[in-house]
């Protein structure tokens, strides 16, 4: 007879998520009681802190100060420049001549030297004309969508586009279209369908230039003819791609041809540019100057740190060198053998190469097994289940930086492979418990 899973490998977050309630503090009490239960059986791999920083090697803590010391395929720092010397130089410089903080939103005085030199380094990186910075690239992407699109408006957006876009989205509009992942057929249906009713009010298409969780990519230009045929207008968020990949770090815009042809671009400095911070990049001076003080997260937040706009600076700086080149070569070297060596052990990877390596597990319940073992015998990766993935597809999110050697890569494969079979042979004990011989 099989055996039905524990609560520890049962459930997700999306339950959680609507509660019913008069008291807001009591009703979220039963996600504290399921999370605590993972959390102190080992299956809750989430909230670490890293000892020494986001490095190839890292030691890392849970809350209770369980640790694991291994090969770090976790942290995203992708052409490892969070302890490159001339960006740890560059921060020391900006303290010297700022001090530490801003003190002030852009829309009054928060911006600083480095900060409009940044402003321009991207409209420049990126063929556009202006750029706002934002805190973060939540920010951005929030900010972006909830500046431009008002209530009477539409948005049409790619059904797996990040939190920060679908948030934004909900926040500025009712009218949300979502079309299958990466199917510009699905958005033209639903552009049709609008326009077919309102020619008065605007709509704006939503994508991402490389899908944080399946590494896959859209067809820009083709979502760029839509939006010019039925009069739309194109985001696309570049966090994953931006300086990380493409010969020349343009990541799929540039691959795709498309520098200055998208009407915003939007980015975080987070995966590849060594610190907080994002920025939305426009077509037009008029565009830039109505995010100052339309974008809320802009214009109601204190600016980025002085020392964050010269370290993002200096990044690009870097990107753009000799040295980035090299990086991005190495960079995706590691991500090629990586990828080659999972699929050999029997893994399945998802999506195309980039820093993003998904590696299935399927079940949540063989996913969290696997995760409490991988932390045992020394990998730090993280996990990634439902409602972020699809039910049924709870996956590792290794993330690759140019610094990992061979020997990192060979031992984030052997790990993940016998953490994969202990967990699997764990499961199976589980639901299949041996039957005790009768005395
Ligand atoms: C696609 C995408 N957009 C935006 C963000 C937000 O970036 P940040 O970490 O700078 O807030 C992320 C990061 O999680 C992301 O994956």
């Amino acid at each position: 007879m099989k055996h039905s899973l524990p609560g520890t490998l049962k459930g997700s977050l999306r339950e959680y998520r609507t509660m019913n309630g008069a008291d807001l503090l009591k009703r979220i009490e039963g996600f504290y009681d399921w999370q605590n239960e993972r959390f102190q059986a080992g299956f809750w791999p989430y909230a670490r802190s890293t000892n020494l920083g986001p490095k190839a090697m890292a030691a890392v803590s849970d809350e209770l100060g369980r640790k694991t010391d291994g090969v770090n395929f976790g942290s995203q720092d992708y052409l490892s420049l969070s302890n490159h010397p001339a960006i740890r130089e560059a921060a020391h410089e900006a303290i010297e001549r700022y001090g530490v903080h801003s003190a002030g939103s852009p829309a009054f005085i928060g911006n600083t030297t480095h900060s409009v030199a940044l402003e321009r380094k991207i409209s420049e990186f990126l063929e556009m004309e202006r750029t706002v910075l934002y805190p973060t690239g939540f920010a951005a992407g929030f900010g972006a969508i909830k500046g431009l699109v008002r209530s009477s408006d539409y948005i049409v957006m790619d059904n797996l586009a990040h939190a920060c876009l679908q948030e934004g989205a909900s926040a500025a509009t009712k009218n949300v279209f979502h079309f299958r992942h990466l199917q510009n057929e699905g958005a033209r249906k639903w552009l049709e369908q609008i326009r077919a009713k309102d020619t008065e009010n605007g709509i704006l298409v939503v994508t991402e230039g490389l899908f944080s969780m399946d590494s896959d990519t859209p067809d820009i230009g083709g979502l760029a003819d839509l939006c010019h045929e039925f009069n739309a207008t194109l985001l696309v968020d570049v966090a994953h791609d931006l300086g990380s990949l493409g010969e020349d770090g343009r990541g799929h815009i540039g691959m795709q041809e498309m520098l200055g042809k998208v009407d915003i671009v939007m980015g975080s400095f987070s995966k590849t540019f060594a610190t907080n911070g994002g920025f939305v990049a426009t077509r037009s001076r008029a565009v830039q100057q109505y995010m100052r003080y339309f974008s809320t997260p802009t214009t109601f937040s204190n600016a980025l740190s002085p020392m964050a706009a010269a370290v993002a600076l200096k990044a690009f700086e870097i990107i753009e060198s000799r040295e980035g080149v090299d990086r991005r070569a190495s960079l995706m070297r590691n991500i090629l053998s990586l990828r080659e060596k999972l699929v050999a052990a029997g893994l399945e990877v998802y999506g195309d190469p980039s820093a993003i390596v998904g590696v299935k597990m399927g079940s949540e319940a063989l996913a969290r097994l696997v995760s409490r073992q991988i932390s045992n015998m020394g990998l730090v990766a993280n996990l990634v289940e439902f409602p972020a993935v699809p039910k049924g597809q709870a996956r590792f999110r290794l993330q690759v930086m140019a610094d990992h050697t061979e020997e990192q890569i060979i031992a984030a494969t052997t790990i993940i492979k016998q953490a994969y079979e202990a967990g699997a042979a764990e499961l199976d004990t589980i639901v299949n418990p041996p039957m005790r011989a009768s005395a």
